[in-house]
C-alpha cells in the first residue's frame, strides 16, 4: 500500500491503493478518475491504442460532464495514468486491486456477451503467472483482488475465477487443476456499477450505495478501505452543502451482488414502462399523466423518480440488462412475464411517435420531420440503443425526410449513418426550418429555451411539435401558434 502525504487536489492525506482498471470506457474511466481523485494511484488499461494515447493528454473519448477536468487533474498529479494491455503484467505484480470494466454487450440470443470479460480474465491469469517468481502463485505477498465492475450474469464471479486460474495454468505450464491447489494468488469480488451517463462523476462520488460481493473477508475489507473517502464523504468537494452525509456500503456474496445490479435496472425499466402504459390509458380517458405521476409519486412507497411518460428507455444498459436477466431466467426454465411486458410496452412507445405524426399529418410521404435530440438521453453523446436512430429509420421507411440535431452527439451520428439517411445539422433552428413537424426525442435542457415564435415562423404551416419527453410547457407552445402533442395528455385530442 502506498502512503500518500500530499494530495494536492483532494486535500486529504489518505493511504492510497495501487489500482488497475481494465477497460477505459464510461465505467472504467469514470471509476479511475474518481479513485485518483480520492488519492489512489490508478492505471487504466484499454486495448484501443488511440484511446490510450489521447487519454494520456486528457483528451476525452466521449462526452461526460466534469470528467475531463477530473482526468486532467489526475494526469497532472500523476495519480492517473493510461496504458495498453501489456501493462497488465506490471499491474499483476504491483496492484492491490484490479477492476474489470470492459463491455458486456447483448449477444445474439439476448444473453450477455462475456467474450471481453473472458479475454481479460485469462489475460490476468497469464499476467499473474508471469509476474510471480517461479515459486508459484503463493509467492505474491497478498492475493490480487480482481473486481468485476462490468455488468455480468449471475455466476460470472465463479466463471472469472475459473478463467483466471486457467490463464495462470497456461502461464506457469500447469494444468488448471494443479494451479487451483496452490494458495490463491487472487480473489474475485463483484462491485456492480450504478452510475448514470450524463451525471457519472456525481453518481460515483455521491453514490446512493456501494455494493460489494465476495466470499473473501479480506477482499471486502480492502474494498471498504478503497472506498472509505466516499463512504465517509471525507474527500474534498466544491459542493456546499455536500449532497450526502454517508454512503451505505453493502457487502454480500458474489451472486447476490450480481443479482442486485440486474434487478436494479430491470426494476427501473419496468417502472418507466408502467407509467407509459398508464399514460396511454390517460390519453383515452382524458387524464394528464404528469398530474397522475405527481399524485402517485408523493407516496413514499412509490417515489417520484422514473415516472416520466414518453418514448421510453434506451441506452447502453436497460435494454441489454433486461434482456440478459431474461436469458438467465431461461437457463432455469423460469418465466418472466413482467419483464416481457416491460420490453413490449417500451417497443410500442417508439411506434407511438409515428402514430402521433400520422394522426396529424396523415401521410408521412414527402414530409420533412425534425428530430431534436439524438443521444439516448441528455448530457451524453452515447448512441447505444438510442430511440432516435430507430425512429429516424421508421420515418424514412414511410417516405419522410429526416433532419436531426443534437447539442453534442451530432458528429457521432453523422459518422454512423449510411449516405442518404437522416441529415444531421448543427443548429436546432436549421433542423426545424421548413419541417412539417418537430419531435423532441431527447430532453436536452436547451430545448426548453427555444424561441418558440421563431420556431413557429420557420416551420411549414401549420407547425406541429410532438414532445416525446413531455419536456415543454404545452401552454407556451400553443401560445406561439404551434400544435402540441405530448404523451399521456388526454387534452391533446382537442
Ligand atoms: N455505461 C454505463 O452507463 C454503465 C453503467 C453501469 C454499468 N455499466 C456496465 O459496465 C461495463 C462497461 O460499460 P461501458 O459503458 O464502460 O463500456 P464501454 O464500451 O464504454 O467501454 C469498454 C472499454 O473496454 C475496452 N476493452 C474491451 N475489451 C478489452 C480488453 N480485452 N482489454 C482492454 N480493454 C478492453 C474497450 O476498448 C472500451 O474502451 C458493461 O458491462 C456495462 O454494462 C455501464
Amino acid at each position: 500500500m502506498l502512503v500518500d502525504q500530499n494530495n494536492s487536489f483532494g486535500g486529504n492525506s489518505i493511504e492510497g491503493f495501487q489500482v488497475g482498471i481494465v477497460g477505459s470506457g464510461y465505467v472504467g474511466l469514470v471509476t479511475g478518475a474518481c479513485l485518483a481523485h480520492l488519492g489512489h494511484r490508478v492505471r487504466c488499461i484499454d486495448k484501443d491504442a488511440d484511446r490510450v494515447r489521447k487519454l494520456a493528454s486528457a483528451q476525452m473519448p466521449f462526452y461526460e460532464p466534469g470528467l475531463e477536468e477530473l482526468v486532467s487533474r489526475g494526469v497532472r498529479s500523476e495519480r492517473l495514468s493510461f496504458a495498453d494491455p501489456e501493462a497488465l503484467r506490471q499491474l499483476a505484480h504491483d496492484a492491490e486491486v484490479l477492476f474489470i470494466a470492459v463491455d458486456t454487450p447483448q449477444g445474439h440470443d439476448g444473453s450477455a456477451d462475456l467474450s471481453s470479460v473472458a479475454a481479460v480474465a485469462r489475460g490476468i491469469g497469464r499476467a499473474l503467472a508471469e509476474a510471480l517468481p517461479r515459486g508459484g502463485p503463493s509467492s505474491r505477498e497478498r492475493p490480487l483482488i480482481v473486481v468485476n465492475k462490468s455488468t455480468v450474469p449471475v455466476g460470472s464471479g465463479d466463471y472469472v475465477s475459473m478463467l483466471i486460474r486457467e490463464g495462470l495454468g497456461e502461464g506457469v505450464g500447469e494444468e488448471p487443476e494443479e494451479t487451483a491447489a496452490e494458495p490463491e494468488a487472487f480473489v474475485v469480488a463483484s462491485n456492480p456499477e450504478f452510475l448514470r451517463e450524463g451525471s457519472a462523476v456525481y453518481d460515483s462520488l455521491f453514490a446512493d450505495r456501494i455494493v460489494v460481493g465476495s466470499d473473501s473477508r479480506e477482499a471486502l475489507d480492502t474494498l471498504r478501505a478503497l472506498y472509505e473517502p466516499i463512504i465517509e464523504q471525507s474527500f474534498a468537494t466544491e459542493l456546499d452543502p455536500r449532497p450526502k452525509v454517508a454512503v451505505p456500503f453493502v457487502t454480500t456474496d458474489l451472486v447476490s451482488a450480481e443479482m442486485i445490479k440486474y434487478t436494479s435496472n430491470a426494476f427501473l425499466a419496468t417502472k418507466i414502462s408502467f407509467i407509459n402504459e398508464i399514460s396511454n390509458l390517460c390519453e383515452l380517458v382524458g387524464a394528464d399523466v404528469g398530474e397522475v405521476a405527481y399524485g402517485i409519486g408523493l407516496d413514499g412507497r412509490i417515489g417520484p423518480r422514473f415516472l416520466s411518460a414518453g418514448i421510453g428507455w434506451g441506452g447502453s444498459c436497460f435494454p441489454k440488462d433486461v434482456s440478459a436477466l431474461r436469458a438467465v431466467a431461461r437457463e432455469y426454465e423460469h418465466k418472466t412475464p413482467l419483464l416481457e411486458a416491460a420490453v413490449s410496452v417500451n417497443k410500442q412507445q417508439r411506434k407511438r411517435v409515428i402514430l402521433k405524426l400520422q394522426r396529424e399529418l396523415r401521410t408521412l410521404k414527402g414530409k420533412r420531420i425534425a428530430l431534436l435530440g439524438l443521444s439516448f438521453k441528455p448530457n451524453t453523446d452515447d448512441l447505444r440503443e438510442a430511440p432516435s436512430l430507430e425512429i429516424a429509420e421508421l420515418l424514412e421507411t414511410l417516405g419522410a425526410r429526416v433532419v436531426g440535431y443534437d447539442p453534442v452527439a451530432g458528429k457521432k451520428v453523422a459518422s454512423k449513418l449510411p449516405p442518404g439517411s437522416m441529415r444531421v445539422v448543427y443548429d436546432p433552428y436549421e433542423a426545424i426550418s421548413g419541417a412539417h413537424a418537430a419531435v423532441i426525442i431527447t430532453e436536452w435542457e436547451e430545448f426548453r429555451d427555444l424561441n418558440l415564435e421563431r420556431v413557429a415562423s420557420l416551420m411549414h404551416k401549420p407547425p406541429l411539435l410532438v414532445d416525446g419527453r413531455n419536456a415543454l410547457d404545452p401552454r407556451e407552445v400553443r401560445a406561439a401558434g404551434i400544435r402540441y402533442r405530448g404523451f399521456g395528455c388526454g387534452y391533446d385530442r382537442g
